[in-house]
């Protein structure tokens, strides 16, 4: 490492957990009031500004990485890296760290979550006792989905999948999943996704935003599920295409959808997502424990001073190879 090096840390994070950082480093920090990586003190200290601990609201892209000619280490605070360009990392020579493992149970705590309050229509019946509607215990009020022996259809099956499924067999629920590596697992079935959407109860999505998940639920994903069925994303907003979610909903054929994820985001306080009691949004707070959250930053601040030191990072994003990029016409 250089003789403490500069780091920009471009949202706000409690000083106890950004000891180690200070211990090694200098650091910029963010205007409190305008976080991201292109807030004014940051943006002044660019030219000098080694090592980025960044969030998944900071656009990494060349524009953003050209006003940073000394940059070596982007660390995200995060396990997607979806909003970071790789190959534009690659190109200049900078390392990618992200946080995965430890955000695991809180994302997955937050599927089951999700999952319970859709199927029990939790929205609709706390509305009703805010509202006074709280009347007579009728037999038939307020039903909903009891999940032991329904199916879980997982699509995506890492460790927050498996962690789901860990979860959703203890509540009594059968496992399906999709993966892309064709390897079995003892806590479900690996199945094909049509065999998926054709039997899963609920369908919970754990994969990665990429070119190729971009809009993979559209409105043919949606038609082949189950009438009825749940939706639940903890991944990506952009996953789902949102429109088609929404005639899903409004023609009644899906029975519900608990998202942590949407696009866009923030959801705008008018849409039509919003307005449907068999809808939950919460506002992208899948790793939002204090716990996680701080073994995040952690592993984020020890990511980058890995980088700045040369060494191999605890939790490396795969970079595109330098024979890609320049097949692909890539920068560099
Ligand atoms: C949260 O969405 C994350 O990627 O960590």
């Amino acid at each position: 490492m250089t003789a403490r090096p500069l780091v920009a840390v471009t949202d706000v994070l409690p000083r106890a957990w950004l000891e180690p950082l200070v211990q090694a480093c200098d650091v910029v920090a963010c205007d409190e009031d305008a976080p991201g990586v292109l807030s004014p003190p940051i943006l002044e200290a660019a030219p000098r500004v080694e090592g980025l601990l960044c969030t998944l609201e900071d656009r990494i892209d060349a524009s953003t990485l050209d006003r940073f000619p000394r940059l070596r280490v982007v660390s995200t605070l995060s396990v997607g890296f979806d909003h970071i360009d790789l190959a534009a990392c690659a190109a200049r020579g900078i390392v990618v760290g992200h946080t995965p493992g430890v955000l695991t149970d809180a994302t997955a705590d937050l599927a089951m979550t999700l999952m319970l309050a859709c199927a029990r229509r939790l929205p609709e019946a706390t509305a009703s006792v805010r509202e006074g509607r709280w009347g007579r215990w009728r037999p038939t009020g307020l039903l909903g989905l009891e999940l032991a022996g329904k199916v879980l259809g997982l699509v995506g099956f890492g460790q927050i999948g498996r962690a789901v499924a860990r979860r959703a067999r203890a509540f009594g629920m059968e496992i399906l999943f999709v993966r892309r590596t064709p390897t079995d697992d003892p806590l479900g079935r690996r199945v094909d996704l049509d065999t998926l959407t054709a039997n899963a109860d609920v369908v919970s999505l754990h994969v990665p935003l990429s070119d190729e998940t971009r809009g993979w639920v559209d409105g043919a994903f949606l038609a082949r599920m189950k009438p009825g069925a749940l939706l639940v994303n903890t991944a990506r907003g952009a996953v789902v295409d949102t429109d088609a979610l929404v005639d899903a909903l409004r023609a009644g054929h899906l029975g519900g959808a608990g998202l942590d994820v949407t696009d866009p985001e923030p959801l705008p306080a008018d849409h039509p997502l919003l307005d449907m009691p068999n809808v939950v949004v919460t506002p992208h707070i899948g790793s939002a424990t204090t716990d996680t959250r701080r073994r995040m930053a952690r592993l984020a601040i020890d990511n980058l001073l890995a980088g700045l030191s040369g060494r191999p990072l605890p939790h490396a994003v795969a970079l595109p190879a330098a024979s890609t990029l320049a097949h692909n016409g890539g920068p560099g």
